[in-house]
């Protein structure tokens, strides 16, 4: 079963933008999934850094953005960034020392995180500037 469904109300009305949105979705979906099957830690490890390069790579884009509009909320949505990358990070160290905690983690950490942004930064930062 999914963790994460992708919800309308994510949406911020620009289509490239919702598309890498489902794509993180998709890849903390498809790591959570991988866990049934009891992988090996390299799969693990392998996973989750895709997963933290991909938003890596989407939380940069944005900043760009931000950065060259000027955009009032920059630092806000910067730090909101930043606490979710700090969350990545955890999960990687927990993964490290234990499956099971890194699971439970995975579960109960991100979800909320994924659900307040898009809903709240990522739509008024694209509303805005429309791109
Ligand atoms: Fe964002
Ligand atoms: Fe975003």
């Amino acid at each position: 079963m999914s963790l994460l469904q992708w919800k309308p109300g994510y949406s911020v009305g620009v289509e490239s933008m919702d598309d890498e949105h489902r794509e993180m979705i998709d890849l903390i979906n498809d790591i959570y999934e991988k866990l049934e099957s009891d992988p090996d830690a390299d799969q693990v490890e392998q996973c989750l850094g895709e997963i933290f390069s991909t938003i890596s790579m989407h939380f940069a884009l944005e900043e760009r953005l931000m950065r060259k509009s000027n955009y009032a909320e920059y630092q806000a949505h910067k730090d909101n960034h930043e606490d979710l990358l700090d969350q990545v990070r955890d999960l990687m160290d927990d993964f490290a020392a234990d499956t099971a905690t890194g699971a439970t983690r995975l579960e109960q950490g991100l979800s909320d995180w994924f659900a307040g942004h898009f809903s709240t930064f990522d739509a008024r930062l694209h509303g805005e500037l429309g791109d």
